[in-house]
């Protein structure tokens, strides 16, 4: 496989094509980025850490079932995945009560949410990927009826998965946020599951070990990062 040129930079990521025309490389960077982009920093080790982060958790997700676009990993800092056709919505759920929910909703953070919500954005930081419904994923031609199923069926799988997985290691998993796409009409699992797109928060404690540290300058972001990778037994070196 040989990487080609760039194809998109994004806010901590860069794709790049390869030789094969179904395949693209994942570049984690140390950029961090919360706000949509308003506020954006360079974190030391954290474009490793992420990536290796990442090949964990999606390894997990593949072997419970769950069709994700990663192939391997090919150095600290990049992926191999597969080329997928991205469906542009953000589908998050929601175990307890934080973020974008308590200031729309007037909710205390930390409040449990049984059974767990889900709600769709659409991802475009010029409009602060606004809350949407299916009727507008629909209307827009973003998803079809049965992808937007799909969507919602492997989210909450991914949160069977991975609330047990955290639990275990003595973390609640609060929220997270997945990205879809189609690879030969198979709704995949894309983009990343890192701190950077999820809140978890210790057990005990409720320290905030996730991407929350860096928009409420906390300090301490790649250290805890780092934390919950090594609770998990992630391999960092
Ligand atoms: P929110 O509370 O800001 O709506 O975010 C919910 C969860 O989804 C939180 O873990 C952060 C993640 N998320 C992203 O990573 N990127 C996004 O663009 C959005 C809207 C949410
Ligand atoms: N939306 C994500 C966040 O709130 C990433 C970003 O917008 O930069 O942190």
């Amino acid at each position: 496989m040989q990487k080609r040129e760039e194809l998109y930079r994004g806010k901590a990521k860069t794709v790049y094509l390869t030789d094969d025309e179904n395949r693209l490389v994942l570049e984690f960077r140390n950029d961090t980025s919360a706000f949509d982009g308003q506020k954006v920093e360079q974190l030391a080790r954290k474009g490793m850490v992420n990536n290796k982060f990442n090949n964990f958790i999606m390894t997990k997700l593949q072997e419970a079932g769950i069709p994700t676009q990663l192939e391997s990993m090919l150095s600290d800092n990049e992926s191999l995945v597969k080329k997928l056709a991205m469906i542009p919505v953000e589908c998050v759920v929601r175990n307890v009560a934080a973020g974008s929910m308590c200031r729309r909703l007037g909710v205390q953070e930390g409040t449990e949410l049984q059974p767990p919500t889900f709600e769709f954005f659409l991802k475009n930081d010029e409009l602060h990927d606004p809350m949407v419904n299916e009727y507008h994923i629909l209307s827009f031609g973003w998803a079809d009826q049965a992808q937007i199923d799909k969507m919602k069926e492997l989210t909450f799988k991914v949160n069977d998965v991975l609330k047990a997985l955290f639990d275990t290691a003595g973390m609640i998993l609060v929220d997270y946020k997945l990205e879809f796409g189609d690879f030969n009409g198979e709704i995949t699992l894309g983009d990343e599951f890192t701190p950077d797109g999820c809140r978890l928060w210790d057990k005990e404690t409720r320290e905030k070990l996730d991407k929350d540290r860096f928009r409420q300058g906390l300090g301490g972001v790649v250290e805890a990062y780092e934390e919950v990778a090594n609770r998990l037994g992630v391999d960092l070196d």
